[in-house]
């Protein structure tokens, strides 16, 4: 994964962006350890929850005071809520198998919207 196919040139939420892929990629490195168990990638996920959350009001707050329409950050705002319930979802179960995948699947066509979102709405 590289952090410039998702960069939107506003350095506060790239950086976000790029530890939320560093905490997915420690996941998975974790996860292809030996006799991983929930212990060893728990805290990893803690932070991807943590960071995710932390980064979604920080994005908002962005948008907020940006040239974004009003209609396009309420919608964004509505997604970033269902991605944080599915997120919570996914984290119930750390030990199933297609965990990474379903993070991935979570992360990575978000980081693309925000993308073009963020592209769209100078401040
Ligand atoms: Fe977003
Ligand atoms: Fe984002």
């Amino acid at each position: 994964m590289n952090i410039d196919e998702y960069r939107a040139n506003i350095a506060e939420l790239d950086n976000e962006h790029h530890l939320l892929l560093v905490t997915l990629s420690l996941i998975k490195v974790t996860l292809s350890l030996d006799n991983i168990d929930g212990n060893k990638i728990l805290p990893h996920l803690k932070n991807f929850v943590e960071r995710s959350k932390s980064h979604f009001r920080s994005e908002e707050q962005h948008l907020l005071t940006s040239s974004c329409p009003k209609d396009v950050l309420k919608e964004h705002i509505s997604v970033h809520r269902e991605l944080e319930d599915k997120l919570d979802q996914i984290v119930l179960n750390p030990e199933n198998r297609n965990l990474y995948s379903q993070l991935e699947n979570w992360l990575i066509p978000h980081l693309l919207a925000d993308k073009e979102i963020l592209a769209t709405s100078s401040n």
